[in-house]
Parts: C-alpha cells; structure tokens; sequence
C-alpha cells in the first residue's frame, strides 16, 4: 500500500486494527479492476482508506456509506462513545465532517464517494453491480441483517463479499456479523480467506442483481 495512504490509515479514528485494514486492502486490490467497492459502514474514513488506495490504483471507485448518526454502539452511554464526535448544537453524533477531513487529507477526493444517508433507504434504489461489498455498519441483529439482505445481492459472480467482526466464539464478541456470514456461506459465497474478524467471501454462484436469502 503507497506509504502516505497508510500513514494516513493508522492515523484515521475509527475501528479497523492494522492487519484487518491491511487484508482488507490486498482484497479490494483483487477486486477493483473489475468494478466499484462499496462499504457499509464508514465511520470517520479509517477502512475508506485501505479501500480508496486500491481504487486509486485501479481507477475504481469507493462508494462509503453511512449516516453519520453513529450506530447504537457509538451512542452517549455506550463502549464506543467518542464525546469529540458530538454535534454540540444538536447534541447528536456526526462523523460526517471528520470523514471528510480524512478523505481530503489522505488526497481520496476523486475516488472515495460519500454516499450519508440510511443504508436500506439508499440500498432500495441501488441497481449497480458490485466488484466488492465491505460490511461493517450496526451490528445489532436488524442492521446487520438487513444489511445483508440489502447490499450482499449486488456482488457481481466473482466479486468479493467482506464482513467485519465475525466472531464464531460468542466470548470474542456480537453475533449479528457472525450470523450473515453463516448465511453468506449458504447463499452462494465461497469463504477465500479470513484475517482477525475479518473474513472474504467470493460470490461463486448467482450475480447482480441476483437476490439473497430473506429472513
Ligand atoms: C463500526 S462503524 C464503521 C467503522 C469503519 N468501517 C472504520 O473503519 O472505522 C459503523 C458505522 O455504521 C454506521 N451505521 C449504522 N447504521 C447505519 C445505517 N442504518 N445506515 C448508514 N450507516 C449506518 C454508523 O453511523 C457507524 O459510523
């Protein structure tokens, strides 16, 4: 990975430990001369980066996709609050501005796209195949679920699918991500490799446009 963009990665806020943005990456690398990225799930631009230099170097595209509200998680009260987050004339969490500081900084501007809104709203009206889909939005049961359920059709065959926070052992954390890797697995996606909670599936049977299972 160019050193500036990685340098800016480790710097980015967020939720993506070195070697899960490193494998992350190396995928996006497989996957971007054959479409458009798109992650659900951006947060402040950490993982947009490790994205954005495969697509910068393939002359792909990075769809980031994200609310700026923050997930359950991220709210006041909760393990992953982070106070400087906090809108203060509303009271109300906003990465929108952090993100895009970091996507200018790290020179991303041309390749990573902001898509802010609600992931299913956008999901609804999205008709473009997917050369790779990163899933990191909420990880309560009805977000990652209906993330899945949204987005995982729009891998084109061959195109990768990623999940993060995958833990099979219900000690190691959540089993919202867990669960829709399961049911990537019996919906057509080919495990091809795993790094930390991150695992890389491949979309062998079915394509764009293709829908996955529904609960
Ligand atoms: C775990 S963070 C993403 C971390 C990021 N990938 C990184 O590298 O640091 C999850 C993100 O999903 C977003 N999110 C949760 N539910 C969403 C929804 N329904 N629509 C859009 N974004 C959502 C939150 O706002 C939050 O920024």
């Amino acid at each position: 990975m160019d050193a500036h963009l990685l340098d800016a990665a480790r710097a980015a806020t967020g939720f993506m430990p070195d070697d899960e943005g490193l494998f992350l990456h190396e995928r996006a690398r497989e996957a971007a001369p054959h479409g458009p990225l798109l992650e659900v799930g951006s947060y402040c631009g950490k993982s947009a980066i490790y994205l954005g230099a495969a697509a910068q170097e393939h002359g792909s595209t990075v769809f980031a996709l994200d609310h700026h509200r923050g997930s359950e998680e991220n709210q006041a009260g909760w393990e992953h609050h982070d106070t400087s987050l906090v809108d203060p004339r509303t009271g109300r969490m906003d990465t929108l501005p952090v993100f895009r500081r970091t996507v200018e900084d790290a020179g991303l501007e041309p390749v990573v796209v902001a898509l802010v809104g609600d992931s299913p709203t956008v999901g609804r009206h999205w008709r473009t195949p997917l050369a790779l889909l990163f899933i990191d939005g909420g990880h309560g049961e009805d977000p990652a679920h209906t993330d899945y359920e949204t987005w995982a059709g729009w891998v084109q065959h061959d195109g990768l699918l990623l999940i993060h926070d995958v833990f099979p052992d219900p000690a190691d954390g959540g089993r919202p991500p867990y669960e829709i890797y399961l049911r990537a697995l019996e919906d057509g996606f080919t495990e091809v490799g795993a790094q930390g909670s991150m695992r890389a599936l491949r979309r062998t049977s079915g394509d764009a446009g293709d829908p996955v299972s529904s609960r």
